[in-house]
């Protein structure tokens, strides 16, 4: 609904690239309808968000989300709305600002088709209010804004600078868009509307070399490919403007990763040649890699069934087994939002407890990031379905508790649900934990 709202992959690959993760505040510049303030809530929690925009919208949701409320008054053509939203709530009356904003698109009335639909929204404004709600609170519980600038970009962008926070830019690609968008709304709703500059890109990097010189650490999302700057990603969908990020961030905060293209050779692992130094590797593996192992290793009666994530496990660089994740409609239903499902988590030898291994590491945050990563959310437990013959199934036991059980439809065997909390050890100490306790030496 909205124009330029920064495209879900695109959002993907900021988070790939720049490890927000290091940041204490970040200022985000032209929040719109706050998408990156999402992103940055589920993939890090610890950030300080302030967010920033002009347009009526985003204020009223910058208020909510600050618990400051801004006030405003339906008026010229929405002035009976007033009268509608008389009893209604602070969240009720940010719903009617998007429903008012819906009708702006039909509000021109030049034809036919328009007059329909700007009456039919005038005439059910009640009825869009309604159906609108669930999806502000819903915006609302995702974001969890520090603080609110009503006002020009640009001065949001330079006070980060003096709080040494991050600047998170994406500043309109077109000048005036937004103000024709709003022309509607601003003509009929009375509000303390914040003082700005009407932005012109054209100015975007001369701005962004004065912010360089006065020392911002930003990351500047913009359609313009700059030929003095190396963009640190580049998104380009079909036919539409392709987006362009240009950064300046800690060193350190920069992840590359890069997919192993090599052909997918390995050595099994030998559970004799462990140690307590051994390293643990998890690789992001593709799907192609995935059906290779999932074909030499799991039983031929189990239908193969592709995840969104997998992970090769390699200790000491032999192959100790694999992860796949998944999110299923089921899960969501099941166990609520913020669970990941382990789809399979294989060891490719019985021997030496490794499946309690693999078992635990599927727990780990560091894995179960990439899940994050590809849904843009923040996962806190685990599940995963284990087949058994017997009643529990000793690889989980000490790892993931029993959620439920039943007798599988042969009525040889039980289908037991595991889950637990994503566990916030790293891999290697993951592997310490579990030498310690099932290490070859102990038998
Ligand atoms: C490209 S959008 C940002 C979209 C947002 N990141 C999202 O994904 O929803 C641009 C936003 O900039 C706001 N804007 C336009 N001019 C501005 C200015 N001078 N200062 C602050 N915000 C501005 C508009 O109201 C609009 O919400």
């Amino acid at each position: 609904m909205f124009l330029g709202v920064v495209p879900t992959e695109c959002i993907q690959q900021i988070f790939k690239v720049i490890d927000f993760t290091k940041e204490r505040d970040v200022h985000i510049c032209c929040s719109g309808t706050f998408r990156l303030e999402r992103a940055l809530q589920a993939l890090a929690p610890q950030v300080k968000v302030h967010s920033n925009d002009v347009s009526l919208f985003s204020c009223v949701m910058g208020g909510l989300a600050t618990g400051a409320p801004i006030e405003f008054t339906f008026t010229g053509e929405l002035a009976g709305k007033e009268k509608l939203l008389e009893k209604a709530d602070p969240v009720t009356r940010a719903a009617a600002v998007m429903v008012a904003f819906e009708m702006a698109r039909y509000a021109r009335r030049n034809n036919a088709y328009n007059v329909k639909h700007f009456d039919y929204y005038d005439r059910n404004f009640l009825h869009y209010v309604d159906r609108t709600v669930p999806k502000i609170t819903r915006t609302l519980e995702a974001m969890e804004v520090n603080s609110f600038f009503p006002g020009d970009w640009l001065k949001h962008a330079h006070s980060a600078i003096e709080r040494d926070a991050m600047i998170l830019a994406f500043p309109p690609f077109a000048k005036g868009g937004y103000e024709a968008q709003f022309k509607f709304l601003n003509e009929n709703v009375e509000w303390d509307e914040p003082a700005y500059g009407l932005w012109d890109p054209k100015d975007l990097r001369e701005e962004t070399r004065k912010l360089e010189r006065a020392g911002a650490r930003y990351c500047m999302l913009t359609d313009q490919y700059w030929d003095d700057h190396k963009a640190v990603l580049k998104f380009a969908a079909g036919r539409r403007l392709p987006h362009y990020c240009y950064a300046k961030t800690k060193a350190s905060s920069f992840i590359h990763k890069r997919g192993r293209a090599d052909a997918f050779r390995y050595k099994p692992v030998d559970p004799e040649k462990l140690t307590a130094k051994s390293k643990v590797e998890i690789l992001l593996a593709d799907g192609a890699k995935m059906n290779f192992i999932k074909d030499v290793y799991l039983a031929k009666s189990i239908t193969h069934v592709s995840g969104m994530v997998n992970f090769l496990i390699l200790i000491d660089d032999m192959l100790v087994g694999s992860v796949i994740y998944d999110e299923g409609p089921k899960t969501r239903l099941a166990y609520g939002d913020h669970t990941v499902l382990i789809l399979s988590d294989l060891a490719i030898i019985n021997e030496g407890k490794l499946s309690k291994f693999v078992a635990m590491l599927a727990t780990s945050r560091a894995l179960v990031r990439a899940m994050e990563l590809k849904l843009l959310k923040r996962y806190d437990q685990v599940v995963t379905t284990a087949f058994s013959r017997n009643p529990s199934s000793m690889k989980y036991r000490g790892v993931l508790k029993k959620l439920s059980r039943r007798e599988n439809d042969a009525g040889d065997g039980y289908v037991i649900q595991y889950g637990g909390p994503v566990s916030d050890r790293t891999p290697q100490q993951l592997y310490q934990d579990w030498w310690k306790k099932h290490g070859p030496k102990k038998g």
